[in-house]
Formats: C-alpha cells, structure tokens, sequence
C-alpha cells in the first residue's frame, strides 16, 4: 500500500495555503513559525525533506530542518540545533537564490549542468546517508523586497513514494505562499528580538543573565515540553502553541531582577541570609512586571517568573505571596502538580544552566556532577518525570548548549 497523495484543485490548494497563513499569524517565536511554513510548503509540494536558511550577519544561516526519511516524529531533535552558515554568493543553489530572487528548480543536483555558477555541497548526503535528487529553492522575501533567508525543498515524491523533479503546481504555489511566509518569520525574528533587547537590559544589570543564556532556558524548557507533551497525548496544535509560548516565557524567568541591587545581584561571594531573602523578590518583581495578564503569553511568562523557584515537594519560594500586593499570605505554600507545568519545566532548565555556567560565585560544574544533583533531586526539588524527561533528551540538550555558547 503507497502513499495517498490528494490531488486538490487549484481552489482547494488556495483555501489551505490561506488557512495556513491564518495560523501563522497567531505564532509568535521564529522556530515554531519555521516548522509551520515547512510543514506547509512540503505538503503543498509532496516534499520529503525541507530546510530554511536565515540571513544574518551577512551569511545564511541554516535555521530549521525536516526530513521525514532520516528523522522519523518523535524523535530527537537534535538536528534543529546545527551552527552552518552558507555565504551570500553564487557558488551554492542557496547563494545564487538569494542574489537572482528567483525560485530556482532543480530536477537533478548531481546533474547540474556546467554553465552554472553554482554546485551542489553533497557533503550532508555523505554524512548522512541520504539521497538528494530533486531541489526547490525560494527565496524568501518580505516587504519591499527584503531578503528575509531562503527555502530549500528536497525530493519531490510521486504517488509511489519515488523521488521525481518537482511539479509545475509546486514551483507556482511554494513561491505564493513564500511571500506571506518571509512576514511572519519578520515578525517572529523581531519578537525574539524583542525579548532580547528586555534581557540585554537586565544583563546590564546582572552579568550572569546573558543572551546565549536565556536562549538556552528558553529552548531546554521548549524541548522537555515537547518530550512531556508527546507522552501525554496532547494535541499537534496545542504542543505547538504551548511550545512556542514556553521557549519565549522561561526566556523571561528572571526578568525581575532588575529589581535587586547591584551589590547583591553582582556579588562576587556567596550572599548573605538577609541578602538571599532579599533576593527571593526577583520572583514576585518579574510577576508584577508581567501583570497585565492580556494574552496566554503574559499569563504563562508571569507563572513562569514568579514559580521557577518553588519546589515539588515543597516550600520553595516565594511560595504563598499575593503578588498584587506583595505581601505575604499565611496558607499552605505550594508545592507538585499546583505547581504550573511551565514552571516546573523552567525550574529544571534554569538549575542546569546556571550550575553548569560560569557564576560570579562559582566555577561550572560538570556534566556528571550535575547530573547526579539533578537525578538525587528527582522527586525533591524537581518533578520526577520531568527529570526523567530530561534525561531522556539530554542529547537535545548538549546539542542546544552547543549552539548558544557564550
Ligand atoms: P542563578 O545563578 O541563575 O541560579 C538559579 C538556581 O540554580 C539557584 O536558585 C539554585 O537553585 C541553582 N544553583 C545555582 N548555583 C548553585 C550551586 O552552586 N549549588 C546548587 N545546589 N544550586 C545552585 P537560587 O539558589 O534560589 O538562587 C537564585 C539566584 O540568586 C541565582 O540565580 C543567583 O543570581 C543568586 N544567588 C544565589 N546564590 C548566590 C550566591 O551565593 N552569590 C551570589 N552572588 N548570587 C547568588
Ligand atoms: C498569587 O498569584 O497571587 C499567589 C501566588 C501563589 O499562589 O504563590
Ligand atoms: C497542564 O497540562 O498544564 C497541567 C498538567 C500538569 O501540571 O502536570
Ligand atoms: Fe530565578
Ligand atoms: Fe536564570
């Protein structure tokens, strides 16, 4: 039994490019944007495999992956996490889409004939095995013709699951959709930014909540979300809604220290009782910071900021604080599963940065130390299946370190 492939009308196929477009719109951060227009863009053309190329600092770089023969769903996502860049010049097929503007169809890349200035880099079939015949790359341009990256679409497949040039419908429809597509990655990059610049502000004040070290929170929390999801059944759209949301939120765990002094916050020595107490309210100033609780994403970031620091099995802090008024109310502090996920989640993340990051008051600790704290802690300080979630991604993890290095 092969394949179905559904052939739609003309019709049919602007209704979906449409509704695709539609969800777009409501994603925020950039990778989920990109997985989004990928998943689009290769079903529009039966493509087997997929990629995006970002510009920045002047090179392309590569920013998103699917490939449904090499890696199957469920899997890790390791390969999302690759530092390459390609520069802007004619001697790759991505290069040359980006300069000409054109969409350019490949039917055979090993193929490629002679007059042209640009070749095929079969150096990732050679790693990895796989067999790239048929290419479809669109450049991605946004308003006023803003080169925003490119597309690259490999392996057009028939109904029989063989690898054909791509279709005339394909190389029609995927440049449609490019345009509205390049938008919302505009958008996505400057949300992120966004976060960011708020961040470089605190990192004035606290040199330890750098930029590669909110992107890591960031991308940890979204990455065990995804694991976590995935055993509990959620839904394909709601694992994508909420992984968005948390990868920007636990960006924004300790936005509140902006509050704390800079002779606590950038002590070089280990804080004082009264100084730790005092430090504690980074927790309910990030909350109150986030309190216009308009949108899931102020909600979610206000749970994350002001419970990252609560423990499952109790008390952590700032445990049973009103955050309106900043005072304490006398109740049972929180502590498991009234412990919202995301900050559960972030929790986790965040203790496995900062203790294997380089602190004014200590030195990195490493893997193995940390490990054997966090795996002690499972049922402790940390959710036990989060933790055993984490232990299951760590290639994930080491490969998002990797990625935003100091
Ligand atoms: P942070 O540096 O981002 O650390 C986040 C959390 O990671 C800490 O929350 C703690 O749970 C864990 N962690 C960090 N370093 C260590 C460590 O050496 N050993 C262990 N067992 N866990 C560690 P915590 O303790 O509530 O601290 C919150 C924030 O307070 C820290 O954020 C840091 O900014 C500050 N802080 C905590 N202790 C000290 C200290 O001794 N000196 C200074 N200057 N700042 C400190
Ligand atoms: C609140 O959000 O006002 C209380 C937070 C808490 O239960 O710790
Ligand atoms: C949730 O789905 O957000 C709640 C489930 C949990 O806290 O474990
Ligand atoms: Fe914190
Ligand atoms: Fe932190």
């Amino acid at each position: 039994m092969h394949k179905m492939i559904r052939t739609e009308s003309a019709s049919e196929t602007v209704i979906s490019i449409l509704k695709a477009i539609e969800e777009m719109n409501h994603l925020k951060d950039v990778d989920t944007i990109l997985d989004k227009i990928l998943l689009e863009a290769r079903q529009l053309s039966n493509a087997d495999a997929g990629s995006i190329f970002l510009l920045e600092n002047e090179g392309l770089k590569f920013s998103f992956v699917h490939n449904d023969t090499l890696f199957q769903e469920n899997e890790s996502n390791a390969a999302l996490y690759v530092n390459y860049s390609v520069p802007v010049n004619h001697d790759s097929i991505v290069g040359h889409a980006a300069i000409t503007g054109k969409t350019l169809a490949i039917d055979n890349v090993y193929a490629i004939n002679e007059d042209q200035p640009y070749s095929f880099n079969p150096s990732f079939d050679r790693k990895s095995g796989y067999e790239t015949i048929s290419m479809l790359t669109i450049p991605l341009k946004s308003f006023q013709d803003r080169l925003v990256g490119v597309m690259q679409l490999i392996n057009a497949r028939n109904e029989n699951n063989i690898s054909v040039p791509f279709s005339e419908k394909s190389r029609i429809f995927v440049p449609l959709f490019a345009h509205n597509a390049s938008v919302a990655i505009e958008r996505g990059v400057m949300n992120r930014e966004l976060i960011l610049r708020m961040m470089k502000m605190a990192e004035l004040r606290d040199p330890t909540e750098t930029g590669p070290h909110v992107q890591r929170v960031g991308s940890y929390a979204a990455e065990i979300y995804y694991r976590w999801a995935l055993r509990h059944k959620i839904s394909k759209d709601d694992i994508k809604y909420n992984r968005d949301l948390i990868r920007l939120a636990a960006m924004l765990h300790d936005i509140g220290k902006v509050g704390i002094s800079d002779t606590i916050l950038k002590k070089p020595a280990k804080l004082t009782r009264q100084e730790y107490e005092t430090m504690k309210w980074h927790t309910i100033y990030g909350a109150r910071l986030l309190v216009n609780k308009t949108s899931d994403m102020d909600r979610m970031s206000a749970d994350i900021a002001l419970h990252h620091h609560e423990k499952w099995d109790g008390p952590g802090y700032p445990g049973k604080i009103d955050v309106e008024t900043a005072t304490a109310v006398t109740g049972q502090p929180i502590n498991g599963k009234n412990i919202p996920l995301s900050a559960r989640i972030t929790a986790l993340a965040d203790v496995f940065d900062a203790l294997t990051s380089r602190r004014a008051y200590k030195e990195p600790w490493s893997d193995d130390k940390t490990l054997k704290l966090i795996e002690e802690n499972a049922g402790k300080q940390f959710d036990p299946e989060l933790v055993e979630i984490f232990f299951e991604i760590f290639d994930v993890i080491k490969a998002i370190r990797a990625k935003f290095q100091e």
